[in-house]
């Protein structure tokens, strides 16, 4: 059904409906759009615009297609321009003339940035309550291997020996971050629009700060002008999904790159493998590459809003419509890739041999050598070059650090007696990192246990959004 056409003579050719048409994606709007006419029909009813017995009437009828719609016994048909159109006939068929009623004081302007604001509030809260569990997940992976030793990289290359544990740990912290973004964010984006009408507010006397409360909204739009064509909040929300893309991504990376035959050290589970259809001995990380390929389509629904946001005059233009699918396809996106990625980390097993044998290779504890001269009051930039030259000279005759002699150390450094072979052990060197946030392996276990209290608390403060959000939806 169109819900315009009293000044046209022509009607839109069917080229000019195909471009124009958003039903054949934005239906996944009509739960938030019935719920927004609800609390839109109250404040007709409040303002007597409407009297309460048509007002009863469409409330029904409303309701009733609430039921219909999640039922899929009411579907948008050919002829619907959009969602906000195929809900009106719903209501038309069933009221007559009265189903058009609701169309006082409102356009598709404010209607359609309610709706989805709403859609946006209540995916993304689904997201970070997604995010919780991978985080749990994660944790617990890491408090597996809070003991193993591995070597800590910087530029790829063997940097410090770490717990293996405070490795996987860390990308905890980076979703923690993404559940916090989105926290503000749902503070920034709870703002009704509804009363705004096509630009410039209504004659009508609406009160868009009533519908903002009844709509669970913390607050009304201050401009309606603004409160018409800001598209901040999808933005935002898409930015926050491209960066929890990229966590996604970096972990696809380290996945695909310590399961490399080369390192060995990752272990990935059958069921989070795939084969190849030509070399029957293939077992590749699919799920790993897909996570890190997936991040480039959250990037470019980012790129594609900014874009179409740019340089957007005025009020409502119908860019505009153009907010929706980059938003629908990065939360769909994520859905995929949040389980798939959970699981495969839940069941990787990490070679705990292999990287115990390789955590002192490559030199990784000269900085221990540096630091036993400091504790001897040598400075700095001295002990540096001697533990440089150990390295040096290890390289000449090819052996490891703790393999140099007591005279070979002497000659280095007269600091550097036998007893430096001390802090030339893996279990020491890591057992010393005890600074707070250090990969010592008792303070990546107090690390673990304040982050499984922070995802807590951060499903609690989650869950009691998603309740209030479900329990307006059924009002
Ligand atoms: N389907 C449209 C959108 O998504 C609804 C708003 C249409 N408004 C208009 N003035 N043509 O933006």
């Amino acid at each position: 059904m169109a819900l315009w056409g009293g000044r046209f003579s022509n009607k839109p050719t069917d080229a000019v409906f195909a471009l124009s048409q958003s039903i054949s994606f934005d239906w996944r709007l009509a739960p938030y759009d019935l719920r927004s006419s609800l609390a839109h029909l109250a404040v007709l009813e409040k303002a007597r615009l409407i009297s309460k017995d048509d007002s009863g009437k469409i409330r029904e009828a409303l309701k009733e297609l609430i039921g219909e719609v999640s039922s899929g016994k009411f579907l948008p048909d050919d002829s619907d321009e959009d969602v906000h159109s195929a809900l009106e006939r719903g209501l038309t068929e069933k009221l007559g003339t009265l189903g058009g009623a609701l169309r006082a004081g409102r356009s598709r302007n404010d209607q359609v940035t309610t709706d989805l604001r709403l859609f946006a509030i209540d995916h993304m809260l689904s997201l970070a309550l997604m995010l919780t569990e991978m985080i749990e997940v994660i944790l617990d992976k890491a408090s597996e291997y809070a003991n193993d030793a591995a070597p800590g990289f910087t530029h790829i290359q063997h940097a410090q020996p770490i717990s293996f544990g405070h490795e996987i740990a860390k990308h905890a912290h980076a979703f923690a971050r993404d559940i916090d973004r989105i926290n503000d964010w749902i503070q920034r984006t709870s703002v009704s629009s509804l009363g705004a009408g096509a630009l410039s507010g209504s004659s009508l006397e609406l009160d868009p700060v009533f519908t903002a409360k009844n709509l669970g909204f913390e607050r009304s739009f201050e401009n309606s002008i603004d409160a018409v064509s800001d598209r901040d909040y999808v933005a935002e929300a898409l930015f926050i999904t491209s960066l929890i893309g990229v966590h996604l991504s970096r972990i696809g990376e380290e996945w695909t790159l310590l399961g490399s035959t080369e390192f060995s050290w990752a272990k990935i589970a059958d069921e989070y493998s795939t084969g190849s259809s030509i070399m029957p001995q293939k077992k590749n990380p699919d799920m790993a590459e897909l996570a890190r390929g997936k991040s480039g389509r959250l990037i470019g629904n980012l790129m594609s809003v900014l874009t179409m946001l740019k340089g957007l005059p005025f009020a409502y233009n119908r860019d505009l419509q153009e907010d929706k699918e980059p938003l629908f396809d990065s939360l769909d996106t994520l859905d995929l890739v949040i389980p798939a990625v959970s699981g495969m980390i839940a069941t990787t097993n990490f070679n705990r041999e292999k990287m115990k044998l390789s955590a002192p290779t490559g030199f990784s504890l000269a900085t221990e050598i540096a630091d036993y001269l400091v504790r001897k009051n040598v400075p700095f930039a001295q002990a540096h070059e001697a533990a440089g030259a150990c390295v040096a000279l290890c390289e000449k005759t090819s052996c490891e650090l703790h393999e140099l002699s007591d005279h070979q150390f002497a000659e280095i450094h007269p600091s550097l007696d036998p007893s430096v072979r001390e802090v030339l052990t893996i279990q020491g060197a890591l057992a010393s990192r005890t600074t707070a946030g250090g990969t010592a392996p008792s303070q990546v276990l107090v690390q673990i246990s304040n982050a499984k209290k922070k995802t807590l608390d951060q499903r609690k403060e989650i869950t009691s959004k998603m309740k209030a959000f479900s329990e307006m939806m059924g009002a």
